[in-house]
């Protein structure tokens, strides 16, 4: 039968996939054959997963993701799917205005670095017509949070972005789609969950009455990565537990 959902023999580049959310992507394409690379600045001392290969790469240095590119199609000519999943979040934690240094510091990541490698592996795209990005955004591309001003707008901008090139890279065939997660246990929100006023706030805002695994992630990927979803683009989808639906907090 065929699996409309297939991502087999795809070659899957993922951001920031050695932990957190981008690595349980990561194994779940793999576990599914697909040929899956990530990038990221950290890398796991052995690897344990052969279809998994690493690159040790900061996604805001332009030098090293055209290198990493030119490495991945050395031996393969194609790059069906990129995941935009490299994040970070420096909330302010002080009484003093959030600081220029660490406003810029977000905002290279998680927007520029992004859209480096947005536009390096989009123009490979172009080339075979064919293709899907996917940006892992946040409910914070919605709505305000305390503190953080950079990646609050560092999210909203990455929301844009990918309409932005949803609408230039249409006509390639290639498809640009935003997936927010909402509250997710690791360890960017770790802090948050280990306290348990902050952990309950949280769980309290959403209509399911729980805080997201890494896992909830993994099925919205799949279906935004596969032919499943061949005629949707410039589309957000949050995986939010209904946090955004959320009008009154009883
Ligand atoms: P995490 O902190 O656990 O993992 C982030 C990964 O990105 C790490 O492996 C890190 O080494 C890599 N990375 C960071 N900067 C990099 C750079 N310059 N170059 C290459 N790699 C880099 O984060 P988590 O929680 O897995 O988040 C993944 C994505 O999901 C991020 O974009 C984050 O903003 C987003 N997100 C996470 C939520 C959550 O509740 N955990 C909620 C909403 C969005």
């Amino acid at each position: 039968m065929n699996d409309l959902f297939s991502v087999e023999n795809k070659i899957v580049v993922i951001t920031g996939g050695t932990r957190g959310i981008g690595n349980a992507i990561a194994n779940e394409f793999a576990k599914r054959n697909s040929i899956v690379f990530i990038l990221d600045k950290l890398v796991p001392k052995k690897n344990k997963i052969t279809n998994i290969s690493h690159i040790k790469c900061d996604i805001t240095n332009n030098t090293q993701i055209h290198n990493a590119c030119k490495n991945i199609l050395k031996k393969n000519k194609k790059i069906h799917v990129l995941i935009n999943n490299a994040g970070i979040t420096i909330p302010n934690n002080t009484k003093d205005d959030y600081s220029l240094k660490n406003w810029e510091k977000t905002l290279t990541v998680n927007l520029t670095g992004a859209f480096i490698c947005a536009q390096t592996i989009g123009k490979i795209m172009k080339k075979q017509k064919d293709g899907s990005i996917i940006n892992i955004t946040s409910i914070n591309a919605e709505v305000g949070f305390p503190n953080n001003p950079a990646y609050v707008a560092s999210k909203g901008g990455l929301k844009m972005l990918t309409k932005s090139l949803a609408k230039d890279y249409g006509k390639y065939g290639i498809r640009v789609n935003n997936l927010g997660p909402g509250y997710i246990q690791t360890d960017m929100t770790k802090k948050s969950y280990k306290n348990k006023k902050t952990r309950n706030a949280r769980e309290k805002q959403t209509l399911l009455g729980k805080w997201g695994n890494v896992s909830d992630l993994i099925g919205p990927c799949i279906f935004l990565a596969s032919d499943s979803s061949k005629y949707i683009t410039g589309q957000d989808i949050y995986v939010d537990g209904g946090w955004l639906a959320n009008g009154l907090i009883e």
